[in-house]
């Protein structure tokens, strides 16, 4: 049976935003989403592309006896309503998170059984986005689980992006392009280049790695998610989180900022507003870059453009600088083609090429170029 996609004409491209959790975990508050919101306009985050700003876990603190979800009134004083309505008037949208299990992770309540109901009380405070978690699913099978909050959104009178979060451990590749416009494709990241430990959250290169094969489920309205951005959290090296970034754009990745906007080094800002990268995260043919060459831990990955041009990044996971080559065969162009190469982050034209392009490249980071025969 052919795939039908979710179309709701939502998430043409990767969704661009901010979520709560990566720096505040639990503790959230209007006055944390408030400033936010306000960052993502002076920073000029907006401008760059950044628009839904997305709570996430612990909003929540129960049900009602009619089942209507109840936020938490002592940091959200004034509503969801209200927090929403401030958020639009910045022309920015709004993001909330639940959980298609009976509890969410952090033991809030769940969506199971209240979908329609959630998703009636999200389209009235005006909601945009959805997050959607797996924790406390029991016996619960995903795709179905997930096909009824999707349902319900779609009745719920108001486009909202569905993105959903269960961690990559049932492929939802396989399945959720019909339910939700962005799915998790792996577990939780960490703020670290490198996890050795099983029962650590996930380095970017392990991320990375398990990308590798699921390029071809991805397109426009229905998207991989190797989760949020660690940009700016302080446990990586700035070359380090270039690297992420870069990856993260030629993967197709949605960007949801996960730092404090409001206390950003104009390193960090830099990284984060990179227009000619985020413009490879945004490229209109929505097609995912991919890996198509490994030496050691040098590796080169390519991502077709919709001007023809391919996005390059060469990558380095070793603990010394490297020279790394990218092919002209490699990226789907003859070897005797002429090409002239931009470096993007350097923002300088470095000139045209004949066959392939290589250079050096810093341990643990990036070089990463568009490619124009
Ligand atoms: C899970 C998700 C995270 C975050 C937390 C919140 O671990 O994968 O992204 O939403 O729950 O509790």
């Amino acid at each position: 049976m052919p795939l039908l996609a979710l179309e709701n004409g939502l998430a043409r491209t990767p969704p661009m935003g901010w979520n709560s959790w990566n720096k505040f975990g639990c503790n959230v508050s209007e006055t944390l989403i408030r400033g936010v919101a306000d960052q993502m306009i002076s920073s000029g985050m907006k401008d760059a592309g950044y628009q839904y700003v997305v709570i996430d876990d612990c909003w929540q603190v129960g049900r009602d006896a009619q089942g209507n979800i109840q936020i938490d009134t002592a940091n959200f004083p004034t509503g969801m309503k209200a927090l929403a309505d401030y958020i639009h008037s910045k022309g920015l949208k709004f993001g909330l998170y639940s959980d298609a299990g009976t509890k969410t992770c952090q033991g809030r309540p769940g969506g199971r059984g209240y979908e329609y109901q959630d998703a009636r009380q999200y389209a009235a405070w005006g909601v945009d986005y959805l997050k959607y978690d797996w924790c406390s699913h029991s016996t619960q099978n995903s795709e179905a689980s997930y096909a009824t909050m999707s349902d319900a959104l779609k009745v719920s009178g108001r486009p909202i992006v569905f993105a959903l979060c269960e961690w990559g451990s049932t492929k939802p590749w396989l399945w959720a392009r019909d339910t939700g416009n962005l799915w998790r494709s792996t577990g939780d990241i960490g703020d670290r280049w490198d996890s050795n430990k099983p029962h650590e959250s996930l380095g970017v290169v392990q991320i990375i790695d398990q990308q590798v094969g699921l390029e071809s489920y991805a397109g426009p309205g229905h998207w991989n998610d190797p989760d949020m951005l660690e940009v700016g959290n302080g446990g990586m090296t700035n070359t380090e989180y270039r690297a992420h970034f870069s990856m993260w754009c030629l993967l197709a990745a949605p960007l949801l900022a996960g730092n404090d906007l409001r206390s950003m080094s104009a390193e960090t800002k830099e990284i984060l507003t990179n227009k000619e990268v985020i413009a490879v995260d945004q490229d209109a043919l929505g097609i995912e870059g991919r890996r198509v060459r490994k030496i050691g831990d040098t590796e080169v990955w390519s991502r077709q453009l919709a001007d023809g041009s391919r996005a390059v990044v060469l990558l380095n996971r070793g603990a010394a600088e490297q020279p790394v080559q990218a092919m002209w065969t490699d990226l789907g162009y003859p070897e005797h083609a002429s090409a002239m190469v931009r470096d993007l982050w350097a923002h300088r034209d470095l000139g045209k090429s004949t066959g392939s392009f290589s250079t050096t490249v810093p341990s643990h980071g990036v070089v990463m170029v568009r490619v124009s025969p």
